[in-house]
Formats: structure tokens, sequence, C-alpha cells
């Protein structure tokens, strides 16, 4: 019988969290085979051209080297999907920071030392690099980010807004921010017997086989890929990255097992950022605040390898009541590096926007912004006419605003004064799609009351484990140290990737199915099991959105309160509250951890966090931490996350959405309101740093 700390919800610490603070726990580059040797990649410093020559005379006398990779030397890679990992095959320079050597020595310092011997010239052609100055360049693509329609029209939202007496036309911007997970992005590989072995830090391993497999033009079955334990990715970790290429092709060019562990100044240009995007927003509203017309147009660059959109009109197909809704995503390919996923793409710039922009609109309206979005709240999807499986945001604002004291503010802005410090408080709405994908998983239930879980999930550092363990124990009726989860590396259970916050509700219908399966062949079953155990599995379809009678999305209320030094422009936040209504929430503890992380995340991009392309050079300036700032503990103010308890019985049978991703969602633009509200000044463009604030 399961006791109740075994519950689905109980905060049941993280299984691996021992293993993590003493170390034990292996990451990608910290497994070593035998003889294993340093690889380290010479990088393009201009951002369009050709590599005319390549001189590794210098590199290959240094003592220690083994060999330098080059398009003349490096193995040839069969075409994939992803021409971003077509790595070494020609001297084309499609941005600054692509791959044009690779050396490998016994060391990491002769690796690095060699790469930095390597004589390169270039035959250069004019580059294109800053989304800014080529706005006009930008198309529209066939789809967005997600396959997602480019551009969505109902009614006829022009009309509506020229016709609307209360209006709001607005430009926001988002610079590019990455990703910058603790861990940065390293393999380690190693060909055996014409069999390849690749550690990488993955949020999924099947994935990076099956694109390892295709490039090396080899079955599946002989490539193992382990990414036992993963220090965050944040979607930079989603697809394969060149580092596992380029270790896999440096250790076939050597014979020798190979670590490549990226220098943290090397991720932005080689790994995905999230693109800049820039907004422009036309709302038109009726006196009252109902809205007439809601217009979202986003455009953003693209890299000239591969067309990546990020998708920052989705959230206002689903959002708000809008009589007439356009929604479009203009793209234009620049001489950058390939963006790509960064938590919550799309829904995380796009809210932004979008409730920045409906936070001026109360402010046109002289309406509290509560009550406009409430007063905008759709019965159904708007974009698709599906009702919705659960809906529950104005319970997360009415809930929030409660518990933060929302009812005391003072809606005038610039008021509220404390010694040099202006203060302010602000609200925005969060949503985020509930994604699921197919999934197998196998439980074996052991003579000894061991039932042992087999998944190829990934832990990006979520609890996946006590997750899965907890799904388990609930649905076979045990406690949960009865039992193990085994998850992590190619040749478990095939299963999708930890990203969509769609990795748990994916895995965990898949180990709620076998469980359940389990469960009754014991039942039936009399007499003692068999030595080995007796296993059950399953494989779940999921359920694509698309072919759901409902629209199935989490939402959720952000609440901030800053003060700004009206000397320096320097914004604080001393608070910031989270209501979500995300299903069923499985751990307590660990669901708390990825709300408040989000969160974190969401004040960095409004404060802190900028990439900078370089128009001269087309480089990104300030990769490392000390350039790129990330909050530190000292600005991280007291944040609290609430959840409501929401039942669905829409979604798997966990009863669970996503999490990982919607507290980043809204939390810029509540912040972003909020410092309106002290300063009764409107900042359009991140981050709010103190040279446009002050
Ligand atoms: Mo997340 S950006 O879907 O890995």
């Amino acid at each position: 019988m399961a006791s109740q700390a075994n519950a689905l919800g109980a905060p049941i610490e993280r299984r691996e969290g021992h293993a993590k603070v003493t170390g034990e726990a292996l990451y990608a580059t910290e497994y070593t085979p035998p003889g294993c040797v340093h690889a380290w990649p010479v990088t393009a410093t201009v951002a369009r051209g050709r590599v005319s020559s390549l001189d590794t005379a210098a590199a290959l006398d240094l003592p220690g080297v083994l060999a330098v990779l080059t398009p003349d030397t490096a193995p040839r890679l069969a075409e994939s999907d992803d021409p971003t990992l077509a790595v070494l095959q020609d001297f084309r320079v499609p941005h600054h920071g692509w791959p044009i050597a690779l050396v490998v020595a016994e060391t990491l310092e002769a690796a690095r030392a060699a790469a930095q011997a390597v004589r390169v010239t270039y035959e250069t052609e004019p580059h294109a690099a800053v989304l800014d100055d080529h706005l006009a360049d930008a198309y529209r693509p066939e789809e967005a980010n997600g396959g997602h329609p480019a551009e969505r029209r109902q009614g006829d939202p022009e009309a509506a807004f020229a016709a609307a007496p209360v209006t709001v036309d607005v430009r926001y911007r988002v610079p590019p921010l990455h990703n910058h997970p603790m861990e940065p992005h390293g393999a380690t590989a190693r060909w055996h017997d014409g069999r390849l072995t690749a550690y990488d830090t993955s949020q999924g391993a099947d994935t990076v086989r099956a694109v390892l497999a295709g490039l090396f033009k080899l079955d599946e079955d002989r490539v193992t890929v382990v990414s036992e334990h993963v220090g965050g990715g944040f979607g930079s970790k989603g697809t394969p990255r060149p580092h596992v290429v380029l270790a896999a092709m440096a250790s076939l060019h050597t014979g020798r097992p190979v670590k490549l562990a990226l220098a943290r100044r090397l991720l932005p240009e080689l790994v995905g950022h999230r693109a800049p995007t820039d907004h422009r927003l036309r709302l038109g509203a009726q006196p009252d605040g109902t809205l007439l017309s809601v217009i979202h147009e986003v455009t953003t660059h693209t890299s000239r390898v591969k067309e990546f959109v990020e998708q920052a009109a989705v959230p206002a197909r689903v959002m708000y009541a809008g009589g007439s809704i356009l929604t479009s995503h203009r793209v234009a390919a620049l001489d950058v590096p390939t963006p790509s996923w960064m938590r919550a793409p799309g829904e995380a710039p796009g809210m932004y926007a979008l409730e920045s922009a409906v936070d001026e609109l109360a402010d046109a309206l002289g309406m509290d912004p509560i009550e406009l979005r409430i007063r905008n709240e759709p019965d159904q999807e708007p974009d698709s006419g599906r009702p919705f499986s659960s809906r529950h945001l104005v319970e997360c604002l009415r809930e929030g605003a409660e518990r933060f004291g929302w009812a005391e503010r003072d809606p005038r802005p610039g008021r509220r004064r404390s010694g040099h410090q202006l203060l302010g408080t602000g609200v925005a709405a969060a949503t985020y799609p509930v994604l699921v994908s197919p999934s197998r998983a196998t439980v074996t239930a052991h003579p000894d009351g061991l039932h042992v879980v087999r998944v190829n999930a990934t832990d990006i550092g979520t609890g996946a484990r006590t997750v899965l363990a907890q799904v388990a124990a609930q649905a076979l009726g045990v406690g949960v140290e009865a039992v193990r989860t085994e998850i992590g590396t190619t040749g478990l259970p095939r299963a999708p990737l930890a990203g969509g916050s769609s990795g748990t509700a994916s895995w965990g219908w898949a180990v709620h199915e076998a469980c359940r399966s389990l469960s009754r062949q014991l039942q039936e079953r009399t007499g003692p099991l068999p030595p080995e155990g007796l296993t059950a599995s399953a494989d779940t379809e999921g359920s694509a959105d698309a072919e759901s009678p409902y629209a199935r999305h989490a939402f959720g209320a952000h609440f901030a309160e800053v003060a700004v030094d009206t000397d320096t422009g320097e914004v604080r936040v001393r608070r910031l509250l989270g209501v979500y209504a995300a299903g069923r929430i499985l751990n307590a503890r660990t669901a708390r951890s990825q709300f408040i992380g989000g969160m974190v995340m969401g004040l960095g991009m409004a404060l802190t966090e900028r990439g900078s392309l370089d128009p001269a050079s087309g480089a990104f300036l300030g990769n490392d931490l000390a350039g790129y700032h990330v909050p530190a503990h000292a600005d991280v103010p007291a944040i609290e996350a609430h959840w409501i308890d929401e039942k669905d019985d829409h979604l798997n049978p966990m009863g669970s959405k996503g999490i990982g991703e919607i507290g980043i969602v809204g939390t810029a633009a509540a912040i972003g309101n909020a410092v309106h509200h002290a300063t009764g000044v409107r900042h359009r463009e991140l981050p709010l740093t103190p040279d446009r604030v002050h």
C-alpha cells in the first residue's frame, strides 16, 4: 500500500542530489576512457566568406599535438537535416564562430595552444549582422518554429484597429539572448570495433544517437549515447550540437577517445541563441476595455545556414478574445550564428511584448490591468475555436492579486518615493502549451520487492528520476523507495527529449502504462516471481495537439515589485510572485524549483541579459559570464511560486501540464510594467539597464 509520502505531489528530494554535491555524478566531459585525448576548435574570425589558407605546420610542431582536422583532412559526413552540423566539410564561412579546424592533442593545454597557432587567412565578403539595420530585408517564412503557421488572420484586424475608440500602437524589442547552462557543451567520444560511444551533454540522447548514426553512416544499434547527468540546457541541448560531431570526428580520425569541452565563450556562436525580436503591437478596445483588435507582428533573424523563426506572435493566438486578431512573423536571413530554442521559445519574448502592450492599454483606458485581462477572457481558444481542456488564468490573477496585496495599489505612476528610489508594482499573464510525445518504458518487478523502471529520459537538473519514481510508485501502489529509475542512456527504452516542458508528461505516461500493466499481471499471477523478475512495457503515442479536440495550455500570473534608483537608473526587483495553473503538480519541491528558476531567468531577461552582435565583425560580444550578465544571488529577491489545484482529464494519466518553461513567460513584462508604475516612463527595449532607465 502506498504511504502518504509516496503520493504524487509529495515534495520528495531529488534522488541524485547526494551524488551531485559530492562530485560522484559524472557529466559528459568527466568520463575519461583509457588513452583519452583532448580537442579544441578553431573558429572563424570573420562573418562571411571563405577560408583561403589554413597553415597547420606550427600547430602540428607543438609538443603533444596529434592532428589538426581541416576540411581537407576531416572525415566526410553524410547529409543531415541539420546543416549546422555539417562542420569541417568545406571552406565556406557562414558566420563568425563557425568551426574551421579542430586540434587534437594529448592535453587540454596543448590542444588550446595549438589552436592558437593555426594560421588562417580569409577571402571575406560584405556581411549583414544586425537585425535593426535589415528589418526591411525580412521575408515571410512558410512556418514559424514548432510548425506554427507564420501568419493567422481572423476578421479585419486593421479596420477594427482603425475604428477602435482606444488604441495602443507600440514597438517592443528583445535582444539576442544566450542559454548559458551551468554545464557548457561538451562530449567524450570513442570508436571501438566500428561502434561509436558518445557521452554527450544533451536533452535527449536518442536524438543524438539517430543524428550521429546518420552523419557517420552507422546502424543506430552501433551508436551509444550517454547523457546521465546534464547541467541544464534551456533548449540549447535539445538537438545535437556541433561539439559532439566534432568529438566523434576527432576520435575517428585519431583512433583515440576524444574529449571536447567547449569554452563558455564559444557557446553563443556554436550552440544556438534566442534570436532578437522586433514587435509591433496594435491593440484596439472599446472604452469598457473590450478588445476589438489584437495585431502582433514579429520580425526576427535567422542565419544563412538554417531557417529558425522564433514564434513570438503565437501566444497572442491563445490569450484574449480579441474580435479581430492578426499574428505574423517575418525573418531576415543574416550572416549570424544560427538561433535555436531557448526556454519558452516564442512565448518568452512574445508575452513580454504582448503583456507590456496590454499594460499600456490598461493605462490608456484608465482601467486596472487585471480587470482588463479578465474582461477579455475568452471562452474558447481564439485562434482555433476549440474549448480549453482547462484554463484558470482568471483564478491565477485573482489569487496572485490577493497574495501580492494588489488591492492596496495606487494605480498612478511615479508616485511612491523611498529616499532616492521610486517604487512600483506590475502584473503580467503567462501561458505555455501542453506538449507530449511518444515514449516507451519498461518496469520489472523483482522477487526482492524492488521495481526497476527503465526509460531513456534525461534529467537536465529538473528531478526527472525522482518524479518518474513517484509516477511509478503511484501506478504500482508501492512505496517510492521500492522503485529504482534508470534513465539517461540509449539502450534504455526509447524516449523523447527533455524539452518543450513535455518530458515528464511523455515519459510519465509510458511509465504509468507499463506499471499499470505490470500490476494487472501481478494480480493475475500466483506463486513466486521468477529470478529475473516480471517485466511489463508500454509504448505511448502521446497525442498531437492538432488532433486534440481541446486547446491545452498552462497559464499563470506574474507579479513584481521594483525599486528604481533615480540617480543611477538601476532597477532592483524587490519581490516576484507567480501563481500557476499547470494541471496536477507531481512533486511540490522540484516543481517549485522549476517555477522559480524560470522567474529568475525572466528577471535576467528584464534587467541584465543582452547578447550583442558587433556590426563590424558579426561576432557576439561579451560571450562569457563576465560579459553576459545573468542574475547573481544578490539580484534575486524573495520569490514566491504558488499553484492552483487544477484538475484536467484531457491530458495524460497523471493529469499534469508542463512546468519547465512557463516561469519565464511574462516575468519580464511584469517587471517592465512595474518600472513604468514606479517611474511613469515606458521603456520598450530590453534589458532595462541603468543607461536606458536613468
Ligand atoms: Mo526547451 S527551450 O523546449 O528545451
